[in-house]
């Protein structure tokens, strides 16, 4: 534990440099936990180390999108008392599938899908030895559907979603203490967008509201820490409401409707 901190309890948070990453921190420090925060980039961090001087904000630079990296920030955490992590670092690759570039498409799947595996994997072994702990996967909205023009974007979080649902059924039929929840957000006015769709400055259209990345990150971490029944959990009416929807309507108007939205981003 950093000498300045008040506390001995530590979340790790990936993707933690900017967006729906930075924002859990911040919820986070709120909590009064300390931060490992992660990203290839993580000086913005220092903003939050001084806004909350009393914890600690650790800034580690790793690319998860290399496999070796996500053991080697394992091991380094395991200098700390981690309760809590949040495996929230991944992008998207849109595009029409004939067109979209195979090597972004692999290391985005690298990222959304192997770091995110590797690393729930290695610290719920870690909480099941100390009989306790909590991994929250970030997932989508995205998991929900198949997508024309954003295909393997939507499949990697239906993978995270998958994943999460099946391992936190087995933690609770073992009655474990320890749960691994997926969060499924709906679209965000983040960076993701300019960097899914290599577009500098691109921005999120959608006929919905958005909310606000702040608030998700609250709403979303309260609810995901609290939950016991739950394998995933999705924030905001609207959203409930398109996953019921979902539910009724054939699947060829839903394919056809994503295509239509995601085709005219
Ligand atoms: N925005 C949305 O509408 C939306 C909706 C549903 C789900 N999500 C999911 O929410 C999560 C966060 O996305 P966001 O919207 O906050 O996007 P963002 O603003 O682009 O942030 C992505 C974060 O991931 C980090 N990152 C990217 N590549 C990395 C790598 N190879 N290794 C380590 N860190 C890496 C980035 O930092 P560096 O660039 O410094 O590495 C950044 O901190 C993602 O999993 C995304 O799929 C987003």
């Amino acid at each position: 534990m950093s000498k300045k901190a008040s506390t001995n309890k530590y979340a790790v948070v990936t993707g933690a440099s900017k967006g729906l990453g930075f924002a859990y921190c911040e919820e986070l420090l709120k909590l009064n936990y300390n931060v490992i925060g992660v990203a290839r980039d993580t000086s913005a961090l220092m903003e939050l180390q001084e806004k909350y001087p009393s914890l600690d904000v650790q800034a580690w630079n790793f690319d998860l999108s290399i496999f070796e990296n996500n053991k080697k920030l394992f091991d380094k955490a395991q200098a700390f008392d981690v309760e809590i992590l949040i495996n929230n670092a991944g992008y998207g690759v849109w595009g029409f599938f004939k067109e979209t570039d195979l090597e972004q498409e692999m290391n985005m799947l690298d990222l959304n899908i192997k770091s995110l595996h590797a690393l729930t994997k290695y610290f719920l072994q870690l909480f099941l030895e100390k009989q306790a702990g909590r991994i929250l996967n970030i997932s989508s909205m995205a998991a929900f559907s198949p997508a024309p023009v954003f295909s393997s974007y939507y499949a990697s979080k239906a993978y995270v979603l998958s994943l999460g649902t099946a391992i936190n059924t087995e933690l609770k039929k073992t009655k474990a203490p320890v749960r691994v929840i997926t969060l499924c957000p709906g679209a965000l006015k983040t960076d993701f967008w300019s960097r899914s769709s290599n577009r500098k400055g691109a921005v999120v259209k959608t006929p919905v509201k958005i909310m606000k990345t702040s608030t998700y990150a609250r709403k979303s971490l309260q609810a995901g820490l609290k939950t016991k029944r739950k394998n995933y959990l999705i924030t905001g009416l609207t959203n409930k409401l398109i996953i019921k929807l979902n539910k009724w309507i054939p699947e060829s108007w839903a394919l056809n409707s994503v295509y239509k939205y995601q085709k005219n981003r």
